[in-house]
């Protein structure tokens, strides 16, 4: 029997939510689900526990939960449909089912573990082309079915916390986070990713339109830092909803710089037309006074630092790629 907090993860076996569990697994006692959609085992350390199931699913999310005791303190709900493309065509009807349905049978399922806190990632894509800095007082017409889904969240979670008050229920609107664990999201990761994966290949990275748009690239490391501050927060926050960025815009030419320099290379990008007519996201940054003044939030990692990272570990795992190829 130990003291530990008890944290269930959804969707932890993906890019944000293993780097949330490999960063606090010693600290507390975690349980990962994951459906395996998306996500990949092998981004979890190894000791981290791991339950293959649905968070669409009472009896999945009971078999996860079974493995901490039954009882949690926190349940943090990274599932979901986790990009708009994912909505196009087929995906449709499964896209907003999987987030509807993996959102409220986990909020439900919290309550009624004991969760004082019910933490889910949000998006800034519902700001569209709204006024800068993306602000969370703004009024907000989310631009996609994607969007529409994360603003649903918001919504019944206000509602819902209207009814049970006793659990504290916070969104977090990411904007553009990058950093390891994202190749099995494939194209569905961060630009920073996909160019370093390009540039890393000797290729050319493709760039939709001219280069000069903008995005808040924000380091994993950042995201975590404030999930964890709402997470451990004395203070009684109820529904709520914060920011979590850099608070900085870059434009994509300039990450592309960036990454050529930490590489030691000079691959110029591949300019396309850009193939989203409608509601396609010009420029992008976070007003992240809110989670500053609440919580005491402040980014830690600047890009330069985070690319040089980012870089560092695609080398290191070539390097240790190559390796084990050499025992074949
Ligand atoms: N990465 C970003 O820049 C960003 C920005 C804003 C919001 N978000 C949101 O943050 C959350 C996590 O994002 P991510 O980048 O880690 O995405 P991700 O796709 O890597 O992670 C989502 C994980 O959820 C799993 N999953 C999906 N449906 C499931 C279900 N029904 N039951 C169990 N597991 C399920 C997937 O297998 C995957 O491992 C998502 O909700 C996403 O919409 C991400």
């Amino acid at each position: 029997m130990n003291n530990k907090k008890k944290i269930l993860i959804t969707g932890g076996a993906g890019f944000i939510g293993s780097n949330f569990a490999n960063i606090h697994n010693a600290e507390y006692e975690i349980v990962v689900l994951d459906n395996l959609f998306l996500g990949d085992k092998n981004n979890l350390n190894p000791d981290v526990q791991f339950v293959e199931g649905d968070a669409c699913k009472q009896e999945d999310l009971d078999r996860a939960g079974d493995l901490i005791g039954g009882v949690v303190d926190y349940v943090i709900h990274f599932a979901g449909t986790s990009s708009q493309p994912m909505f196009n065509g087929d995906g449709f009807v499964w896209g907003y089912t999987n987030a509807i349905s993996s959102f409220v049978n986990t909020l439900e399922w919290a309550r009624k573990h004991g969760a004082t806190k019910f933490l889910y990632a949000s998006t800034s894509s519902l700001y569209a082309n709204n006024p800068l800095p993306l602000v969370e007082n703004q009024k907000v017409v989310p631009p996609n079915h994607y969007a529409v889904t994360k603003h649903l969240y918001e919504e019944c979670s206000a509602c819902y916390n209207v009814v049970y008050p006793e659990m504290d229920i916070i969104g977090f609107r990411f904007m553009s986070v990058y950093g390891p664990n994202e190749e099995a999201k494939g194209v569905y990761a961060n630009l920073i990713s996909q160019f370093a994966w390009d540039i890393g290949r000797d290729l050319a990275p493709v760039i939709y339109g001219d280069g000069t748009q903008t995005r808040d690239f924000t380091n994993i490391k950042d995201v975590v830092h404030g999930i964890t501050l709402a997470m451990t927060s004395k203070e009684k926050l109820g529904a709520d909803v914060f920011n979590i960025g850099l608070g900085k815009s870059t434009s994509l030419n300039d990450i592309v710089d960036a990454l050529n320099k930490a590489f030691g290379k000079n691959i110029k990008p591949e300019y396309v037309d850009n193939p989203i007519k409608e509601s396609y996201i010009q420029d992008q940054y976070a007003d992240i006074s809110k989670i500053q003044k609440k919580l005491g939030f402040r980014p830690t990692v600047t890009l330069v630092e985070g690319i040089k990272n980012q870089v560092e570990n695609l080398r290191l795992e070539k390097v240790q790629k190559t390796s084990s190829d050499d025992f074949r």
